[in-house]
Protein backbone atom coordinates (compact mmCIF):
# COMPACT_ATOMS: atom_id res chain seq x y z
CA UNK A 1 0.00 0.00 0.00
CA UNK A 2 2.45 2.31 0.61
CA UNK A 3 4.15 1.35 -2.85
CA UNK A 4 0.67 2.25 -4.24
CA UNK A 5 0.76 5.91 -2.88
CA UNK A 6 4.04 6.33 -3.79
CA UNK A 7 3.55 5.48 -7.35
CA UNK A 8 0.37 7.21 -7.38
CA UNK A 9 1.83 10.65 -5.97
CA UNK A 10 5.25 10.60 -7.74
CA UNK A 11 5.75 13.33 -10.22
CA UNK A 12 8.04 12.78 -13.56
CA UNK A 13 9.09 15.78 -15.18
CA UNK A 14 11.95 14.34 -17.53
CA UNK A 15 12.90 11.70 -19.29
CA UNK A 16 15.69 11.27 -16.73
CA UNK A 17 13.21 10.96 -13.65
CA UNK A 18 11.04 8.61 -15.82
CA UNK A 19 14.33 6.34 -16.27
CA UNK A 20 14.13 6.46 -12.27
CA UNK A 21 10.76 5.32 -12.39
CA UNK A 22 10.84 2.37 -14.37
CA UNK A 23 14.31 1.21 -12.78
CA UNK A 24 12.64 1.08 -9.77
CA UNK A 25 9.65 -0.49 -10.16
CA UNK A 26 9.63 -1.88 -13.40
CA UNK A 27 13.31 -3.42 -14.36
CA UNK A 28 14.23 -7.03 -13.38
CA UNK A 29 15.92 -6.07 -10.36
CA UNK A 30 13.10 -3.15 -9.61
CA UNK A 31 11.15 -3.71 -6.23
CA UNK A 32 7.91 -4.95 -7.89
CA UNK A 33 9.64 -8.14 -9.39
CA UNK A 34 11.68 -7.71 -6.05
CA UNK A 35 8.12 -8.78 -4.36
CA UNK A 36 7.23 -11.45 -6.69
CA UNK A 37 10.64 -13.34 -6.10
CA UNK A 38 9.24 -12.83 -2.15
CA UNK A 39 6.26 -14.73 -2.72
CA UNK A 40 7.34 -18.05 -2.41
CA UNK A 41 8.32 -17.33 1.01
CA UNK A 42 4.68 -16.25 1.62
CA UNK A 43 2.36 -18.99 3.58
CA UNK A 44 0.89 -20.61 1.28
CA UNK A 45 -2.61 -20.14 2.40
CA UNK A 46 -2.23 -16.55 1.80
CA UNK A 47 0.13 -16.51 -1.34
CA UNK A 48 -3.34 -16.32 -2.89
CA UNK A 49 -4.38 -13.38 -1.73
CA UNK A 50 -0.74 -11.12 -1.55
CA UNK A 51 -0.52 -12.78 -5.22
CA UNK A 52 -3.78 -10.81 -6.08
CA UNK A 53 -2.27 -7.24 -4.46
CA UNK A 54 1.32 -7.66 -5.90
CA UNK A 55 -0.91 -7.82 -9.24
CA UNK A 56 -2.76 -5.29 -8.85
CA UNK A 57 0.50 -3.20 -7.94
CA UNK A 58 1.84 -4.42 -11.26
CA UNK A 59 -0.87 -3.24 -13.47
CA UNK A 60 -0.18 -0.38 -11.49
CA UNK A 61 3.11 0.77 -11.98
CA UNK A 62 2.20 -0.05 -15.91
CA UNK A 63 -0.39 2.25 -16.44
CA UNK A 64 1.71 5.14 -14.33
CA UNK A 65 4.12 4.47 -16.64
CA UNK A 66 2.53 4.99 -20.08
CA UNK A 67 0.46 8.19 -18.44
CA UNK A 68 3.92 9.12 -17.81
CA UNK A 69 5.50 8.57 -21.38
CA UNK A 70 2.56 10.34 -23.32
CA UNK A 71 2.62 13.19 -21.18
CA UNK A 72 6.40 13.61 -21.20
CA UNK A 73 5.87 13.24 -25.46
CA UNK A 74 2.84 15.88 -25.44
CA UNK A 75 4.49 18.68 -23.64
CA UNK A 76 7.91 17.83 -25.75
CA UNK A 77 5.77 18.42 -28.66
CA UNK A 78 3.67 21.52 -27.87
CA UNK A 79 7.09 23.34 -26.16
CA UNK A 80 8.42 22.82 -29.89
CA UNK A 81 5.66 24.54 -31.51
CA UNK A 82 5.68 27.66 -29.16
CA UNK A 83 9.70 27.72 -28.94
CA UNK A 84 10.56 30.95 -29.98
CA UNK A 85 12.60 31.38 -33.25
CA UNK A 86 14.89 33.87 -32.66
CA UNK A 87 15.21 33.90 -36.55
CA UNK A 88 12.25 35.21 -37.29
CA UNK A 89 11.33 38.83 -37.95
CA UNK A 90 9.35 40.58 -35.40
CA UNK A 91 5.74 40.99 -35.76
CA UNK A 92 5.18 45.02 -36.60
CA UNK A 93 3.79 47.23 -34.15
CA UNK A 94 0.50 48.72 -35.24
CA UNK A 95 0.75 52.52 -35.17
CA UNK A 96 -2.79 54.44 -34.99
CA UNK A 97 -3.19 57.08 -37.49
CA UNK A 98 -4.62 60.62 -37.12
CA UNK A 99 -8.30 60.64 -38.80
CA UNK A 100 -8.44 62.76 -41.85
CA UNK A 101 -10.55 65.13 -40.39
CA UNK A 102 -7.56 66.01 -37.74
CA UNK A 103 -5.43 65.80 -40.88
CA UNK A 104 -7.32 68.50 -42.55
CA UNK A 105 -8.33 70.47 -39.63
CA UNK A 106 -4.39 71.11 -39.07
CA UNK A 107 -3.88 72.05 -42.83
CA UNK A 108 -6.53 74.68 -42.61
CA UNK A 109 -5.43 75.77 -38.96
CA UNK A 110 -1.60 75.92 -40.85
CA UNK A 111 -2.53 78.15 -43.97
CA UNK A 112 -4.51 80.60 -41.79
CA UNK A 113 -1.69 80.32 -38.70
CA UNK A 114 0.37 81.53 -41.40
CA UNK A 115 -1.42 84.79 -42.58
CA UNK A 116 -1.80 86.22 -39.21
CA UNK A 117 -4.91 84.31 -38.16
CA UNK A 118 -5.33 82.66 -34.17
CA UNK A 119 -7.44 80.06 -33.46
CA UNK A 120 -10.32 81.10 -31.26
CA UNK A 121 -12.62 78.17 -29.59
CA UNK A 122 -16.16 78.56 -27.46
CA UNK A 123 -19.17 76.43 -26.06
CA UNK A 124 -21.10 73.74 -28.43
CA UNK A 125 -24.08 74.63 -25.80
CA UNK A 126 -25.18 77.60 -26.69
CA UNK A 127 -27.32 80.73 -26.08
CA UNK A 128 -29.95 81.89 -28.81
CA UNK A 129 -28.75 85.41 -28.66
CA UNK A 130 -24.81 83.89 -29.65
CA UNK A 131 -26.14 81.70 -31.97
CA UNK A 132 -28.81 83.64 -34.08
CA UNK A 133 -30.05 86.97 -32.61
CA UNK A 134 -26.46 88.41 -32.40
CA UNK A 135 -25.98 87.36 -35.81
CA UNK A 136 -28.76 89.24 -37.07
CA UNK A 137 -31.08 86.24 -37.60
CA UNK A 138 -34.80 87.96 -36.69
CA UNK A 139 -37.07 86.71 -34.30
CA UNK A 140 -39.23 83.83 -36.50
CA UNK A 141 -37.37 84.47 -39.43
CA UNK A 142 -37.09 81.04 -41.56
CA UNK A 143 -33.45 81.45 -41.69
CA UNK A 144 -33.65 79.68 -38.11
CA UNK A 145 -35.79 77.04 -39.51
CA UNK A 146 -33.27 76.17 -42.35
CA UNK A 147 -30.69 75.29 -39.39
CA UNK A 148 -32.43 72.32 -37.94
CA UNK A 149 -31.67 73.27 -34.64
CA UNK A 150 -31.61 71.08 -31.70
CA UNK A 151 -33.00 72.42 -28.36
CA UNK A 152 -31.29 71.44 -24.71
CA UNK A 153 -33.91 70.10 -22.24
CA UNK A 154 -33.85 70.99 -19.03
CA UNK A 155 -33.15 69.11 -16.10
CA UNK A 156 -36.72 69.60 -15.31
CA UNK A 157 -38.34 68.39 -18.65
CA UNK A 158 -38.91 71.43 -19.79
CA UNK A 159 -37.73 72.69 -23.36
CA UNK A 160 -35.86 75.66 -23.69
CA UNK A 161 -35.68 77.62 -27.23
CA UNK A 162 -32.94 79.54 -25.69
CA UNK A 163 -30.46 77.09 -25.07
CA UNK A 164 -29.55 74.84 -28.02
CA UNK A 165 -26.44 72.94 -29.60
CA UNK A 166 -24.45 75.44 -31.54
CA UNK A 167 -25.20 74.78 -35.65
CA UNK A 168 -22.79 76.94 -36.76
CA UNK A 169 -19.46 78.02 -34.97
CA UNK A 170 -20.16 81.48 -35.67
CA UNK A 171 -21.11 82.12 -31.96
CA UNK A 172 -17.10 82.37 -31.23
CA UNK A 173 -17.45 85.12 -34.08
CA UNK A 174 -19.62 86.77 -31.77
CA UNK A 175 -17.89 86.05 -28.54
CA UNK A 176 -14.86 87.38 -30.02
CA UNK A 177 -15.97 91.13 -30.68
CA UNK A 178 -17.94 91.59 -27.69
CA UNK A 179 -15.01 90.92 -25.45
CA UNK A 180 -11.54 92.36 -27.97
CA UNK A 181 -11.24 95.54 -29.38
CA UNK A 182 -10.55 95.14 -33.26
CA UNK A 183 -7.79 94.22 -34.89
CA UNK A 184 -9.50 90.54 -34.54
CA UNK A 185 -8.14 88.01 -36.74
CA UNK A 186 -9.16 84.20 -35.77
CA UNK A 187 -10.23 81.24 -37.30
CA UNK A 188 -13.04 79.15 -35.21
CA UNK A 189 -12.48 75.25 -36.08
CA UNK A 190 -15.31 73.08 -33.99
CA UNK A 191 -18.05 70.71 -33.92
CA UNK A 192 -21.59 71.91 -34.84
CA UNK A 193 -24.74 70.19 -34.59
CA UNK A 194 -28.27 69.75 -36.98
CA UNK A 195 -31.13 68.28 -36.78
CA UNK A 196 -30.25 66.13 -40.15
CA UNK A 197 -31.11 62.55 -40.86
CA UNK A 198 -27.55 60.48 -40.97
CA UNK A 199 -26.75 59.59 -44.99
CA UNK A 200 -23.84 59.97 -47.49
CA UNK A 201 -24.41 63.69 -47.77
CA UNK A 202 -25.44 64.80 -44.14
CA UNK A 203 -24.70 64.38 -40.71
CA UNK A 204 -26.18 65.98 -37.63
CA UNK A 205 -22.42 66.68 -36.23
CA UNK A 206 -20.07 68.16 -38.13
CA UNK A 207 -16.86 70.37 -38.14
CA UNK A 208 -16.46 74.06 -39.32
CA UNK A 209 -13.85 76.29 -39.40
CA UNK A 210 -15.03 79.98 -39.53
CA UNK A 211 -12.81 83.23 -40.19
CA UNK A 212 -13.36 86.57 -38.66
CA UNK A 213 -11.04 89.08 -39.49
CA UNK A 214 -12.47 93.01 -38.14
CA UNK A 215 -10.23 96.29 -38.79
CA UNK A 216 -10.15 99.35 -39.93
CA UNK A 217 -10.45 99.55 -43.67
CA UNK A 218 -11.15 95.37 -44.29
CA UNK A 219 -12.32 94.90 -48.00
CA UNK A 220 -13.75 92.74 -50.09
CA UNK A 221 -10.53 92.49 -51.70
CA UNK A 222 -8.98 91.01 -48.54
CA UNK A 223 -11.76 88.55 -48.09
CA UNK A 224 -11.20 87.03 -52.11
CA UNK A 225 -7.22 87.57 -51.84
CA UNK A 226 -7.49 85.34 -48.16
CA UNK A 227 -9.80 82.59 -50.05
CA UNK A 228 -7.81 82.13 -53.18
CA UNK A 229 -4.41 81.67 -51.31
CA UNK A 230 -6.38 79.37 -48.98
CA UNK A 231 -7.29 77.45 -52.41
CA UNK A 232 -4.10 77.27 -53.87
CA UNK A 233 -2.12 76.19 -50.85
CA UNK A 234 -5.09 73.62 -49.76
CA UNK A 235 -5.99 71.95 -53.38
CA UNK A 236 -3.67 72.63 -55.84
CA UNK A 237 -1.19 75.72 -56.43
CA UNK A 238 -3.11 76.64 -60.10
CA UNK A 239 -6.75 76.61 -58.24
CA UNK A 240 -8.45 79.60 -59.31
CA UNK A 241 -11.94 80.94 -56.84
CA UNK A 242 -15.54 82.08 -58.28
CA UNK A 243 -17.57 84.11 -56.06
CA UNK A 244 -21.66 83.81 -56.59
CA UNK A 245 -23.81 86.00 -55.04
CA UNK A 246 -25.32 84.48 -51.60
CA UNK A 247 -27.26 85.30 -48.56
CA UNK A 248 -26.46 85.13 -44.92
CA UNK A 249 -28.26 87.67 -42.49
CA UNK A 250 -24.63 88.20 -41.06
CA UNK A 251 -23.04 89.19 -43.82
CA UNK A 252 -23.82 92.20 -46.55
CA UNK A 253 -22.75 91.07 -49.52
CA UNK A 254 -22.62 87.27 -49.10
CA UNK A 255 -20.82 84.78 -51.79
CA UNK A 256 -20.51 81.46 -52.22
CA UNK A 257 -16.51 80.58 -53.08
CA UNK A 258 -16.03 77.89 -55.56
CA UNK A 259 -12.58 76.36 -56.34
CA UNK A 260 -12.06 75.47 -60.00
CA UNK A 261 -12.31 71.36 -60.05
CA UNK A 262 -8.42 70.23 -59.07
CA UNK A 263 -9.55 66.69 -59.88
CA UNK A 264 -10.53 66.92 -63.85
CA UNK A 265 -8.78 70.51 -63.78
CA UNK A 266 -11.87 71.72 -66.41
CA UNK A 267 -11.89 68.66 -68.05
CA UNK A 268 -15.45 67.00 -66.73
CA UNK A 269 -15.44 64.35 -63.89
CA UNK A 270 -18.05 63.63 -61.44
CA UNK A 271 -16.64 65.44 -58.33
CA UNK A 272 -17.59 68.87 -59.78
CA UNK A 273 -20.47 67.54 -61.54
CA UNK A 274 -18.75 69.15 -64.91
CA UNK A 275 -19.03 71.80 -64.02
CA UNK A 276 -15.43 72.67 -63.86
CA UNK A 277 -16.21 73.89 -59.91
CA UNK A 278 -17.01 73.01 -56.38
CA UNK A 279 -17.87 75.11 -53.62
CA UNK A 280 -15.89 74.97 -50.48
CA UNK A 281 -17.44 77.77 -48.30
CA UNK A 282 -19.93 80.70 -47.58
CA UNK A 283 -18.34 84.37 -47.17
CA UNK A 284 -19.25 88.13 -46.73
CA UNK A 285 -18.50 91.32 -45.09
CA UNK A 286 -19.76 90.96 -41.70
CA UNK A 287 -23.43 93.06 -41.52
CA UNK A 288 -23.12 96.54 -39.90
CA UNK A 289 -25.31 94.89 -37.62
CA UNK A 290 -23.51 92.44 -36.09
CA UNK A 291 -21.12 94.70 -35.63
CA UNK A 292 -22.94 96.99 -33.67
CA UNK A 293 -25.09 93.77 -32.09
CA UNK A 294 -21.65 92.87 -30.57
CA UNK A 295 -20.28 96.81 -29.41
CA UNK A 296 -18.26 97.47 -32.37
CA UNK A 297 -18.57 100.83 -34.21
CA UNK A 298 -19.50 100.25 -37.86
CA UNK A 299 -18.45 103.45 -39.01
CA UNK A 300 -14.75 102.55 -37.56
CA UNK A 301 -14.63 99.22 -38.52
CA UNK A 302 -15.47 96.75 -41.01
CA UNK A 303 -14.66 92.75 -41.43
CA UNK A 304 -15.20 89.68 -43.63
CA UNK A 305 -15.84 86.80 -42.50
CA UNK A 306 -16.12 82.76 -43.86
CA UNK A 307 -17.36 79.44 -42.80
CA UNK A 308 -16.73 75.93 -44.46
CA UNK A 309 -17.06 72.53 -43.43
CA UNK A 310 -14.33 70.64 -42.78
CA UNK A 311 -15.81 67.10 -43.85
CA UNK A 312 -16.50 68.66 -47.39
CA UNK A 313 -12.84 69.64 -47.44
CA UNK A 314 -11.60 66.45 -46.61
CA UNK A 315 -14.48 64.70 -49.11
CA UNK A 316 -12.85 66.87 -51.70
CA UNK A 317 -9.34 66.47 -51.01
CA UNK A 318 -9.38 62.74 -50.57
CA UNK A 319 -12.27 61.81 -53.11
CA UNK A 320 -14.33 60.35 -49.91
CA UNK A 321 -17.73 59.66 -51.38
CA UNK A 322 -19.57 59.07 -48.03
CA UNK A 323 -20.02 61.22 -45.16
CA UNK A 324 -20.58 58.10 -42.67
CA UNK A 325 -17.17 56.15 -43.32
CA UNK A 326 -15.79 59.16 -40.73
CA UNK A 327 -17.26 57.92 -38.01
CA UNK A 328 -17.59 54.14 -38.67
CA UNK A 329 -14.07 54.23 -37.45
CA UNK A 330 -13.19 51.12 -40.01
CA UNK A 331 -9.64 50.45 -39.35
CA UNK A 332 -9.64 49.63 -43.58
CA UNK A 333 -10.55 52.90 -43.81
CA UNK A 334 -8.65 55.11 -41.22
CA UNK A 335 -5.01 52.83 -42.11
CA UNK A 336 -5.16 54.51 -45.55
CA UNK A 337 -4.09 57.75 -44.36
CA UNK A 338 -1.34 56.24 -42.56
CA UNK A 339 1.46 59.43 -43.19
CA UNK A 340 -0.41 61.11 -44.76
N1 LIG B 1 -22.21 80.25 -40.60
C1 LIG B 1 -22.46 79.86 -41.96
C2 LIG B 1 -23.00 78.44 -41.97
O1 LIG B 1 -22.96 77.77 -41.02
C3 LIG B 1 -21.22 79.91 -42.81
C4 LIG B 1 -20.71 81.29 -42.99
C5 LIG B 1 -19.81 81.82 -42.08
C6 LIG B 1 -21.13 82.09 -44.03
C7 LIG B 1 -19.34 83.11 -42.25
C8 LIG B 1 -20.66 83.35 -44.19
C9 LIG B 1 -19.76 83.88 -43.31
O2 LIG B 1 -23.50 77.99 -42.96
Amino acid sequence: HELLSEINQSVIENKEQLEAFRMRFISKKGVVSELFDHLKNVAPEDRRSVGQELNVLKNRVQERFQEFNTQLEESAASSQTSAVDMTLPAVPNQHGSLHPLTIVRRRIIEIFERMGFNVADGPEIETDWYNFSALNFPDNHPAREMQDTFFVRKSNGEVKDDVLLRTHTSNVQVRLMEHKKPPIRSIMPGRVFRNEAISARAHCVFHQVEGLYVDTNVSFKDLKDTLYHFAKEMFDKDSRIRLRPSYFPFTEPSAEIDVSCFICKGSGCNVCKYSGWVEIAGSGMVDPNVLANCGIDPEEYTGFAFGMGIERITMLRYGIRDLRLFTENDVRFLKQFEGA
